[in-house]
Order: C-alpha cells, then structure tokens, then sequence
C-alpha cells in the first residue's frame, strides 16, 4: 500500500455513502423526512412513480378521460397548493373536476394514514421541489 492510498480511501468512502443516499437533498435529511419517503414508497409511488416523475402523459386525460397520477417533483403543480389543499387531497381524496368518471382517481388516505404521516408525506414531497417552489408554496400555506 502507498503511503497516500490510505487517508484517500477516509475521505472518499463517506463522500460516496452520501452521493448513493437521498436523491435530491445533500446534507442532513431530517428523521420525518426519512418516514416520509417511506410512506411514499408503500402507498403513493405505485401511481405517482419512485422519484415522483408520475405518469407518462400525465397532463393529458387518459382513455377513460380521467387525469392520470401527475408528477410531485418540479414537473408538476403539487408545489401550487397550500399544506392545507395538499393534506385535504390526501386524506379525502381527488378527482380532477373535469373527469368523465365520478370516482376519486386520488384515493382518500384518511383511514389508512394517521394525520402525522400525511404530514410527513407532505414533508417529503416538499424535498422534491426547487428552493423557489418551495417559497412560494410556503407563501401559499400562511395565507
Ligand atoms: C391509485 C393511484 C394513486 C395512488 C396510490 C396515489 N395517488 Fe395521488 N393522485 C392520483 C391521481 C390519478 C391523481 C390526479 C387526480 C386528478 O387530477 O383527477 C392524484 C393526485 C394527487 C395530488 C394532487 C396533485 C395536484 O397537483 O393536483 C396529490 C397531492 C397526491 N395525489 C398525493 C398522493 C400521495 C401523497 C399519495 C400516497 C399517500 C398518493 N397520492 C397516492 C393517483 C394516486
């Protein structure tokens, strides 16, 4: 081993075991933030996608003319609405009141998540957004 190979391995090893880590934040991710993603891979990725990249042709209805599942990341609008709208279209449900179909195509999360994990969720999708969705989103949510 040369005498430099060493203190290299130090310095890179942790750099890589937080590059392999959360997708977007660098730095610290908060331990709700973490419970979040989690409850995001079991109950909304499905529809939503992994990365939250939604549907392929998501902003056109489908052949049922209903609107497939959008986008959560920057894509999409979920950063357009106040913490209260998003917590409402979680626990109650959506349908995109131009549907065709009466259903809600966004189940209705109420009796399957508690009011604590819905916010985390919401927490989580907040890491999805850029600095100035972000802003504005919280600007939308003190009104
Ligand atoms: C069965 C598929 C499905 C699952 C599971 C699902 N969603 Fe949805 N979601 C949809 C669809 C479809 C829409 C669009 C409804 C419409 O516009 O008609 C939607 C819309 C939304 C919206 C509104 C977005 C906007 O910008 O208008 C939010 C927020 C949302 N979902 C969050 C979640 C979260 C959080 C979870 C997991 C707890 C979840 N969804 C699970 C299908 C799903």
């Amino acid at each position: 081993m040369n005498k430099w190979s060493f203190p290299l391995v130090l310095l890179i090893a942790p750099a890589l075991v937080m590059a392999g880590g959360a997708p977007t934040n660098s730095g610290s991710v908060p331990a709700e933030v973490t419970e979040g993603r989690q409850i995001y891979e079991q109950y909304c990725a499905a529809c939503h996608g992994w990365q939250g990249e939604g549907a392929a042709d998501w902003n056109k209805p489908d052949e049922k003319g209903e609107m497939p599942p959008p986008p959560h990341d920057e894509t999409g609008h979920t950063w357009r609405h106040s913490d209260a709208m998003l917590f409402r279209m979680i626990a109650e449900g959506w349908r995109h009141p131009f549907n065709k179909t009466d259903r809600l195509t966004m189940p209705a999360f109420e009796d399957i998540l508690t009011d604590q994990e819905i916010q985390s969720v919401i927490n989580y999708l907040k890491t999805l957004w850029t600095e100035d969705q972000r802003r504005y989103q919280q600007n939308e949510s003190q009104e």
